[in-house]
């Protein structure tokens, strides 16, 4: 009994954390180009996390892109920095999105 609520505490609480960096992504515009399950100007956000699955520089490096811009990994649009991103939340970003499936 104990168990059971233990464990739907910490689904709650994965629930309410991924629930945040969505949220986060929200604020801060993201959506405008990108979805986390199809292509918009953007890359998914599931397909960023299958490139960089297994790679494990990948929170760090996207932290930078998402913070300085980037272009020419996905194709011939780029991303213009995103400078509204502080660093600690670049990291958050990208630790979700290589969350994403
Ligand atoms: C104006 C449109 C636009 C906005 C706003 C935008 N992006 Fe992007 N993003 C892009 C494009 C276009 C690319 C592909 C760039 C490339 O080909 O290298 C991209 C690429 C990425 C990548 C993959 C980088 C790589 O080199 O693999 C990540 C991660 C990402 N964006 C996250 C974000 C996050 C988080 C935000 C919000 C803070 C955001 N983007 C806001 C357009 C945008």
């Amino acid at each position: 009994m104990y168990l059971k609520t233990l464990i739907c505490l910490m689904l709650a609480m994965s629930a309410n954390f991924s629930q945040a960096d969505a949220g986060l992504a929200k604020s801060k515009n993201c959506y405008a180009c990108h979805a986390v399950d199809k292509t918009v100007m953007g890359p998914a956000f599931k397909d960023v996390a299958a490139k960089y699955a297994g790679n494990k520089e990948a929170a760090s490096l996207l932290a930078g892109k998402i913070r300085n811009g980037g272009e020419g990994f996905w194709g011939s649009i780029p991303m213009p920095p995103n400078a509204q991103v502080s660093d600690a939340q670049a990291l958050k970003l990208a630790s979700w999105i290589l969350a994403t499936k």
